[in-house]
């Protein structure tokens, strides 16, 4: 995959792998990766009638789970060629391919007040700027009903403290490392730059401290999982399947936090 860049946005990226990102949703990875984002749904949310919205939907892949149990799910996606995939998935499984539309995050405002009961984001908030951000933030509180859910996941920060790679790098220079030379000391250690192959994100959380953000828009976070479960740092990682994370021993959970690359959040509206 090619990687984002400054002189290469979201929409454009993810109109170039569209294709590629719907094939691959059959495979492990995605099993695994969406097994834990159905244990953060809560099952209230499956229930008829319910309103939810997914944020950046993709092909649309999550949709049948709610709209098979009589539920009503819509969404957007920037990038018109998701759309076209999702829409045509949506026609051959016998559902109405409208639900979803090309739109970025303005289109939140033009949902009505405290309307939903769930709203969805997965694996897109990394891509927003930081002023689409917080228009996303904002409307998402204003648009899921107290009671509702911002059900979402984001890049793992704290990843970084496990695994070596140029935002490892990054990460001790933010928080640790002041000096300059020791700096250039950090990044040559960067021989094997596991992360300068992916897409950069803007946008990356850290799991001990997104509830914080989650407040300032009056959500509570109640969950939280996790995925891309490395069990050796990734320049040691010859496999690269992820074991599940959904049974990992009480005692051993903690670990998870720095062990897997990406985490989701159960937050309710309060
Ligand atoms: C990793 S895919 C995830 C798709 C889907 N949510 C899923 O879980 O399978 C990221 C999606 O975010 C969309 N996206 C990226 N930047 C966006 C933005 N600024 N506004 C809305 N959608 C965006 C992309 O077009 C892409 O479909």
């Amino acid at each position: 995959m090619e990687k984002l860049g400054q002189d290469l946005d979201s929409k454009q990226y993810w109109a170039d792998v569209a294709n590629q990102y719907s094939d691959a949703l059959e495979n492990d990875y995605h099993k695994h990766r969406l097994e834990v984002i159905r244990s953060l749904i809560p099952e209230e949310l499956f229930q008829p009638g319910k309103q939810i919205f997914d944020f950046g939907c993709g092909d649309a892949i999550l949709f049948p789970w709610f709209l098979e149990t009589g539920g009503n799910i819509e969404g957007i996606d920037i990038a018109p060629e998701m759309i076209q995939i999702g829409q045509q998935r949506l026609t051959s499984w016998g559902f109405d391919s409208s639900l979803i539309q090309v739109a970025d995050v303005n289109y939140l405002k033009q949902i009505g007040s405290a309307s939903l009961d769930g709203l969805l984001s997965f694996n897109v908030l990394a891509y927003l700027t930081d002023e689409e951000e917080l228009i996303f933030y904002q409307e998402a509180s204003r648009i899921v009903k107290p009671g509702g859910y911002l059900i979402v996941t984001h890049s793992n920060e704290l990843f970084d403290l496990f695994s070596l790679n140029h935002y490892t790098v990054e990460f001790f220079k933010d928080y640790f490392v002041t000096d300059a030379l020791q700096h250039a000391k950090l990044s040559s250690l960067l021989t094997h730059s596991e992360g300068s192959s992916k897409a950069a994100y803007n946008v990356r959380e850290n799991p001990l401290s997104y509830h914080h953000k989650l407040k300032k828009f009056n959500f509570k976070e109640l969950k939280q999982g996790f995925i891309n479960f490395h069990i050796l740092p990734p320049p040691l990682l010859q496999d690269k399947t992820y074991p599940s994370t959904l049974n990992v021993d009480e005692g051993d959970r903690w670990k998870l936090m720095f062990m897997c690359s990406t985490f989701g959040s159960c937050a309710i509206r309060l």
